[in-house]
């Protein structure tokens, strides 16, 4: 099977948002990644609901919605409501990660989790069968543009070990400082897919370099 390719919207140009969305829309991407941040999690405010419902009618690839927020079981609802397809809560956020899990699965979305860089895989042990989906932080959550934290290509390739060992159908999906460089060598160490929203959205032809990134 080959990667998926998720841009993330956070690296748009937030005055021309519909027309950011049909540029991804025309393209190769298989998700649209949506970063939400609330400035306690992480030391950043993004966007939020009202943004994602703004967004929902116009989007033609799966909604693919990361939340960087302190409790975020209690918004299980409304990512729902905003259509997405998976959400993805971090680890570090959930002290019941596993009634999270089993709430986002029957509210009709897939479940994922993420994971900060200093977070070890070895914490998944009792949930890894009920996910469908691991997201690796390769940069510290918070911003764009920042640079790629290189122990993730090692980490990429034990947890999808980790995964084959258990004879599971969970996705690993990278996000942060994914360029064709980065983006190759953690192909090649087993991600199913990548986020990338700088190296994306700061060219002056999105679709090109999501081909290029489709195809490494
Ligand atoms: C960072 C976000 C990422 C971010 C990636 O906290 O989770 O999705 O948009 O941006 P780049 O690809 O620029 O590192
Ligand atoms: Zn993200």
């Amino acid at each position: 099977m080959s990667h998926k390719v998720a841009p993330s919207l956070l690296s748009a140009d937030f005055l021309q948002l519909g027309k950011e969305v049909e540029t991804i829309n025309a393209s190769e991407a298989d998700w649209l990644h949506l970063d939400i941040m609330d400035g306690v999690f992480v030391p950043n405010i993004s966007f939020g609901f009202p943004v994602l419902q703004a967004i929902k009618p116009v989007c033609r690839k799966p909604m693919d919605v990361h939340l960087m927020i302190v409790e975020p079981q209690k918004f299980i609802r409304e990512v729902a409501d905003a259509g997405a397809y998976m959400m993805n809560v971090h680890y570090e956020a959930c002290t019941h990660l596993h009634r999270t899990v089993c709430a986002i699965r029957e509210a009709g979305m897939k479940a994922g989790v993420t994971l900060n860089p200093h977070t070890p895989i070895s914490l998944l042990e009792d949930i890894l069968a009920d996910l469908d989906m691991v997201l690796l932080m390769s940069v510290n959550p918070g911003f764009g543009g920042q640079r790629f934290i290189e122990h993730s290509v090692d980490k990429t390739y034990r947890l999808k070990r980790m995964i084959r060992e258990r004879g599971l159908d969970v996705l690993v999906e990278v996000d942060g400082g994914v360029n064709l460089e980065t983006g190759k060598r953690l192909i090649e160490a087993g991600a199913d897919v990548l986020v990338a929203g700088n190296f994306i959205f700061k060219n002056p032809d999105p679709q090109k370099v999501i081909s290029e990134l489709k195809h490494i």
